[in-house]
């Protein structure tokens, strides 16, 4: 087991280079088995979500190879191998591998995923999508059975919320369906677009990604291509957030900066000096930050994964704020963490309560998940004294380098094993 070390108080200075999309990553690489040939990823993220579905696809005899951020994929001898435990349940986006092997073998046995803990999660959605298509679901413990007496139909299926993992689930699993798919009230993350650009060129024909209703047009077959992913928005907002906090100037490059809209507003509101590239951001330094209060809500609104890493900023801005994450109001295991670092937080209901300002010091913290990790990340950077945050597991599930990252524009920050660790 390992931990972060943290010495805060230090000036950030520098470049810091985005990655793909870890949530567009977990998503491609499940499309991508439904190919008949070799699918080339550019851009893959260095990070632990990633080798766990590496593990999975060499379960379903499908060949690999993953150096310097490009992931081959070889999905030409797969086999149908039912996954009721083990890996597949080290993370949620393993979820996919329902709608992928119901698509590609018209079968499949998942067992449910894992994942951060934020509250409850429900698949619901997906199952539902899944019948409406015509697959027969049976949850026996925990590991969903799914067959199709009778092949897939396309269907009309109407989202009851709106949802990322059903959105691209529900097109991974009608994608070759017989016949017209149309989604109602789908997710329009840029993630979905990503997925969906991938399927189109692999031969998939699905129009309206990006928008609340997602056509799809079944097709017999898919080839290989070579595809990049986008840049990684929630990785771009962490640093900034670091870099509005700590920054005298840092660069963040490869960003889009319409994927980050409602989160640079929401830093704008509160003073932030920050110039937007064509495909990078600029933050120069950032005093007298105003306070804020903000609402998650699905794209294109402020994002639930920003709301964690923006938190600490709030305890350099005067007066009171609250957050409110309406997609997951129980993600809210940071804020005792942030109070042992002095902060003064109250989580009241489904309203995160934020009083300003507070001067954080050093203390040993948890990263219960990989967002309150990024948070934890940015207090220890803002903190007098040393941070030693556990649960960094957590952490590098989802960012790539991290420590590399922070240590080139000045943090002092390092990894060290973890002897003392119960985990
Ligand atoms: N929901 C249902 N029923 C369903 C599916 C979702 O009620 O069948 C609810 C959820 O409980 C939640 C809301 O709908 O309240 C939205 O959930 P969504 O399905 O969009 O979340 P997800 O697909 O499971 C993805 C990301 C999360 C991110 C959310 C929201 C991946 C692998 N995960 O999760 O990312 O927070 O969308 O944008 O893409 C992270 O990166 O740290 C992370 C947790």
């Amino acid at each position: 087991m390992k931990k972060l070390v943290i010495q805060g108080g230090k000036p950030l200075t520098g470049e810091i280079n985005i990655n793909g999309a870890k949530n567009s990553t977990v998503a491609l690489i499940p499309a991508a088995i439904l190919a008949d040939s070799k699918v080339v990823l550019e851009g893959v993220p260095d990070i632990q979500d990633v080798y766990s579905l590496l593990e999975i696809l060499n379960e379903f005899h499908v060949e690999t190879h993953f150096e310097n951020n490009i992931l081959e994929i070889d999905p030409t001898h797969m086999q149908s191998i039912p996954m009721p435990t083990g890996k597949i349940q080290s993370l949620r986006a393993s979820y996919y591998f329902m709608g992928a092997t119901l698509s590609k073998f018209g079968e499949g046995v998942i067992g449910l995923p894992g994942g951060c803990f934020l509250g409850p999660r429900p698949i619901d959605q997906h199952i539902k999508a899944f019948r409406s298509l015509g697959a027969t679901i049976e949850d026996e413990y925990g590991v969903i059975t799914l067959t199709t007496p009778d092949g897939l139909k396309g269907s009309r299926i109407y989202m009851d919320v709106v949802s990322v993992g059903a959105t691209i689930n529900t097109i991974l699993a009608s994608v070759r369906a017989e016949g017209k798919t149309i989604i109602e009230n789908a997710a329009r993350e840029p993630e979905i677009i990503d997925v969906v650009t991938l399927l189109n060129k692999m031969g998939a024909k699905i129009r309206g990604a990006g928008t609340s209703v997602i056509r799809i047009e079944g097709v017999d077959q898919l080839h290989g291509v070579t595809h990049t992913i986008i840049p990684d928005r929630i990785e771009a907002g962490t640093y900034i957030s670091a870099a509005v906090a700590m920054g005298q100037e840092v660069k963040i490059n490869n960003v889009i900066f319409e994927h980050i809209e409602s989160f640079i507003a929401k830093l704008d509101e509160m003073g932030a000096k920050m110039e937007i590239g064509e495909d990078s951001i600029l933050v120069h330094q950032s005093d007298n930050l105003k306070m804020v209060s903000l609402k998650t809500q699905p794209y294109p609104g402020f994002a639930t994964d920003l709301q964690q890493p923006i938190t600490p900023l709030l305890m350099k801005a005067n007066g009171k704020g609250t957050i409110t994450d309406t997609i997951y109001p129980q993600r809210v295991k940071h804020i005792p963490e942030l109070n042992r670092m002095g902060a003064n937080i109250k989580v009241d209901g489904d309203i995160i309560r934020i009083e300003g300002p507070a001067q954080l010091t050093g203390a040993p913290v948890r990263a219960s998940d990989l967002r309150a990790g990024a948070c934890l990340v940015i207090a220890g950077l803002m903190a007098e004294g040393e941070t030693v945050i556990t649960g960094v597991e957590n952490i590098l599930r989802g960012y790539s380098n991290i420590v590399e990252k922070l240590r080139a524009v000045g943090a002092e920050i390092e990894m060290v094993e973890d002897d003392e660790s119960e985990e």
